[in-house]
């Protein structure tokens, strides 16, 4: 049951500036599940995220979590951007504490939870570094132990791995394959690369653009790890980016 998406509905701005981006979204993401949104550029990806993160709470329709609505941000739910949005006066470790601050818990425990949590990532001997000091995949994995450092059940990813080259993508790609296989996250990645949502996913929502509507939802029924020269793999893969295709002939 995890998360539920009924009937949502998103407009931007009031009156004539009024503009419905999603409209009648109704998906259902269960405990354990890695699901991928891909869509255009523009269709309401990172919109429907933040629904779901409980950043932006005006909308309509129904979002719940574990059956409860979604009214604002939780410590249930983890969110990584495609920048780490890390504060550049801060530590690694002191970024990471940041997601703490309002538990109640000891000192030592949090600091304890924030080591542990860098060295998940391999970061380890760089708590007490700065984010200016580190390439940008630490970076994006100091965002990642942010966001999890809370212990979230629901894991919320907007294109996290967009702006990495394609070595250090592919590494964190698979370091979060293990983590969501290790820790039972629920995921929700919005991205634009079709390999990824290919690779990660074990359903893809393709998102329809003015307004957004849900176009259709491909099962991959394929085991992990999937390997990208792998036959079925391409299978799946086309059968994606024929959904790009179509775009392109419609608007040609
Ligand atoms: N705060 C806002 N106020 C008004 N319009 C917005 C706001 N945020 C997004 N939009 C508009 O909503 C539409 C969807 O934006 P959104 O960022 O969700 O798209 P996206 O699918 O994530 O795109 P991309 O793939 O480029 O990241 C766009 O037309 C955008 O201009
Ligand atoms: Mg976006």
């Amino acid at each position: 049951m995890t998360l539920t998406i009924r009937n949502l509905r998103k407009t931007y701005g009031r009156g004539t500036a009024a503009r419905t981006i999603l409209d009648g979204i109704d998906l259902t993401v269960a405990a354990g599940e890695c699901v991928a949104i891909v869509g255009r550029s523009g269709c309401g990806k990172s919109t429907l995220l933040r629904l779901l993160a409980g950043l932006d709470a005006d909308y309509d329709g129904t979002l719940l979590h574990d059956g409860a609505p979604i009214a604002g941000t939780d410590l249930r739910r983890g969110i990584v951007f495609q920048d780490h949005r890390l504060f550049p006066w801060l530590t690694l470790a002191d970024n990471v504490g940041l997601a703490l601050a309002d538990l109640p818990l000891p000192a030592a425990e949090k600091r304890e939870r924030v080591r542990a949590r860098l060295a998940a990532f391999g970061l380890g001997d760089y708590l007490d570094a700065y984010p200016k000091a580190i390439s940008g995949g630490m970076a994006q994995r100091v965002a990642f132990a942010r966001a999890l450092v809370n212990r979230p059940s629901v894991l919320l990813l907007d294109e996290p791995f967009g702006a990495l080259d394609a070595i250090t993508r592919t590494h964190l790609q698979q370091e979060l394959l293990a983590l969501w296989q290790a820790e039972g996250l629920t995921v929700v990645i919005v991205t634009h690369d079709i390999e990824e949502a290919a690779l990660l996913a074990g359903r893809v929502v393709v998102l329809d653009q003015h307004p957004g509507r849900i176009r259709r939802v491909h099962d991959v029924p394929l085991p992990y790890p999937r390997r990208r020269g792998d036959p079925a793999f391409g299978a799946v893969h086309d059968r994606l980016m024929a959904e790009f295709q179509d775009d392109l002939a419609r608007a040609a």
